[in-house]
């Protein structure tokens, strides 16, 4: 499909609805040009069921759009401007991705706009939603590479006796993720930092809730950050964790081949599986898949 066809149907479809959601409709807009044509198409597809029914999508977008350019102290036509960093080298090295790509503007708001339609970041919000009625009132979570703070923030707007520590190695994700709380209004119950999830500053059994999603695989020895997970889990405490599988990327410093090599990582590291997904999803370059686990710590 072309861009002008797209254009015109998508206006014709959207008819008085780009006056409630101007950052929405600038956002497909522009995503097309970005060459996720495959995800508009879908959007145009969805497009007449998504408006007569209902406007979850169109509300999703405006939101998050509307939080990004908060978070990132900018306007919408800076922040169809950003450049996406495209400096890695395939030498996969940890200090090199941190500098060239996660200490960079451009990070936390590319990983917090896949909330808007990138499947495998919606079910992370589906996985945790899944299991929140087991965690008890008051309970304390540790977000452990938090990002953008979409979890973190997603996580302490649903119970108000809730609080959450968090760390991340990025300062661009730290002054993004702040931002964020503070938009949602949770910052009181929120104390993110910088720290590498390999060494955290946090004593021995402190969480009841530790969560790492889409973390571990972007260091080198996925074990050496788990374990440390754990030791800072309650015993009793549970850990929320998504690790992709068969997903190779310049900043995945390690690869799981498997859903059982992740599931014997769970193991060595001394946690009890509760609850394991697998789903797979499609990219350009085929498919691979995400893992998604709630594991006890006995
Ligand atoms: C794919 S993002 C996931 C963000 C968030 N958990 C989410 O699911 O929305 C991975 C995050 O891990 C962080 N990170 C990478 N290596 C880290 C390390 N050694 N210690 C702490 N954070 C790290 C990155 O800065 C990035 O924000």
């Amino acid at each position: 499909m072309l861009y002008t066809d797209f254009q015109k149907t998508f206006e014709s479809r959207l008819g008085t609805r780009a006056d409630l959601y101007p950052y929405a409709v600038e956002y497909h807009r522009v995503r097309f040009e970005q060459t996720i044509h495959h995800l508009l198409h879908s959007i145009l597809k969805q497009m007449d069921a998504l408006i007569q029914k209902s406007d979850v999508s169109w509300t999703n977008t405006e939101e998050i759009v509307s939080d990004v350019l908060y978070c990132g102290e900018m306007d919408v036509e800076q922040l169809f401007a950003l450049k996406i960093p495209d400096e890695l080298t395939a030498d996969r090295d940890f200090e090199e991705v941190k500098t060239k790509l996660y200490e960079t503007k451009y990070y936390p708001i590319g990983e917090h706009l896949n909330y808007i339609s990138f499947p495998p970041a919606l079910e992370r919000k589906a996985f945790i939603r899944k299991h929140f009625s087991r965690f008890k009132e008051e309970s304390n979570f540790c977000d452990l590479g938090f990002g953008p703070g979409v979890l973190t923030a997603f996580i302490l707007e649903q119970d108000t006796s809730w609080r959450a520590a968090g760390v991340d190695i990025s300062k661009d994700c730290l002054r993004h993720a702040e931002r964020l709380l503070n938009k949602k209004e949770v910052s009181e119950r929120g104390e993110l930092s910088i720290a590498d999830v390999r060494s955290l500053p946090y004593p021995d059994d402190t969480f009841d809730v530790i969560v790492a999603v889409e973390v571990l695989e972007h260091i080198p020895d996925p074990e050496v950050g788990l374990a440390e997970a754990v030791r800072v889990l309650k015993p009793g405490g549970y850990a929320m964790t998504a690790l992709p599988v068969q997903l190779p990327m310049l900043m995945h410093l390690y690869d799981f081949d498997t859903p059982d090599e992740v599931l014997a990582l769970y193991e060595k590291v001394g946690l009890e599986v509760v609850d394991f997904e697998t789903k797979e999803f499609q990219r350009q370059a085929g498919p691979f898949m995400d893992t998604f686990a709630l594991s006890v710590n006995p």
